[in-house]
C-alpha cells in the first residue's frame, strides 16, 4: 500500500471542500432565504384528490394532483403574506410541476408524494406548467394560482359561491377544457374571460383592435392562432369541434353579459 500522493490529498481536500460548501449553501439558504428543499415523503399515500385545507388565515395546505393531463385544482386563490405547504402526487405516469416567478419545481412521481413550502408576499397570478413530457396533451397541463391581497379574498370567500352553470354548452366547453383557461366570471387567466365577450372591443398583439361578432368568435374557436389579445399567449390548442357545436358556444358566448 502506498500512501497518497501529494496531488492526491490536494483532490481529496478539494473535493471535499466542495461537498461543504454545497450543503452550507443549502442550509444558508433555508435558513437565511427560507428556500423550500423539495421533499420526496415516503410516509405519506398519495392522494387522488386535489384540495385546499386552510390552516389558518395565512396557512394552507395545498394538495395538487397531477394527471393526463390536468392539475387539480385548476384554480387556487390565497392571500398575500401565506405560506403554502405544497404536495403533488400523481395517479398515472411522471409529470412535473413549476409554479413560473418562484423557485418552486417538483416532479410527481406515481407512488410518492413530494412536498415542499413556498411563502407568497405580494399579490399575482402564478401559473403551473407540467414540465415533464407526459403524452399529447403535455402542453396543455397548467393550472392557476393567485395570491390576492387579504381584502379581496376576504371579499370572494364570504360572497355566496356561484353555483356550477348548470348550462350544457358550459359543461361541453369544460370537457373541452375551454375552462382551463378561460372564465366565465369576469376574471383573467392563461386566456380572457368569457363574460361579455360578445360584442366586446380588443386589442390584439398586433395592435389592431377588433369587435368580437360571431365571425371573430367563430375564427377565435376553429383558429386560436388567427388574433391573439394583447396581454395573453398563442397558447390556445385547436379544440375538436363539430359545426353544431361552435355554433351553440358562439350562442352561449353571447348569454355571457
Ligand atoms: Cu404532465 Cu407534462
Amino acid at each position: 500500500m502506498i500512501g497518497a500522493t501529494h496531488l492526491e490529498r490536494r483532490i481529496i481536500i478539494i473535493s471535499v471542500a466542495f461537498a461543504m460548501t454545497l450543503f452550507g449553501l443549502a442550509a444558508l439558504a433555508i435558513n437565511l432565504f427560507h428556500v423550500g428543499l423539495p421533499t420526496c415523503l415516503t410516509d405519506i399515500k398519495p392522494f387522488q384528490k386535489g384540495e385546499i385545507i386552510t390552516h389558518s388565515p395565512t396557512h394552507y395546505e395545498l394538495h395538487y394532483v397531477a394527471r393526463m393531463w390536468k392539475f387539480e385544482p385548476e384554480d387556487v386563490m390565497v392571500p398575500a403574506g401565506s405560506t403554502v405547504d405544497i404536495y403533488l402526487s400523481t395517479p398515472d405516469v411522471t409529470h412535473g410541476l413549476i409554479l413560473l416567478g418562484t423557485d418552486l419545481n417538483l416532479m410527481a412521481v406515481p407512488g410518492v408524494v413530494n412536498y415542499a413550502r413556498v411563502k407568497f408576499d405580494h399579490p399575482r397570478v402564478y401559473q403551473l406548467l407540467c414540465h415533464e413530457f407526459c403524452g399529447t396533451g403535455h402542453e396543455r397541463m397548467a393550472a392557476n394560482l393567485r395570491v390576492v391581497d387579504m381584502a379581496t379574498f376576504n371579499a370572494k370567500h364570504s360572497a355566496p359561491v356561484p353555483s356550477q352553470p348548470n348550462d350544457p354548452v358550459y359543461r361541453l366547453m369544460e370537457a373541452k377544457d375551454c375552462m382551463t383557461c378561460h372564465s366565465i366570471d369576469g376574471s383573467e387567466s392563461i386566456g380572457p374571460t368569457l363574460k361579455g365577450i360578445s360584442g366586446r372591443t380588443t386589442k390584439l398583439t398586433n395592435g389592431s383592435v377588433v369587435t368580437a361578432d360571431d365571425v371573430y368568435l367563430r375564427e377565435s374557436i376553429v383558429k386560436p392562432e388567427a388574433k391573439i389579445v394583447d396581454g395573453f399567449d398563442d397558447v390556445m390548442p385547436k379544440p375538436e369541434l363539430t359545426e353544431e357545436e361552435v355554433n351553440a358556444i358562439i350562442e352561449y358566448l353571447k348569454t355571457l353579459k
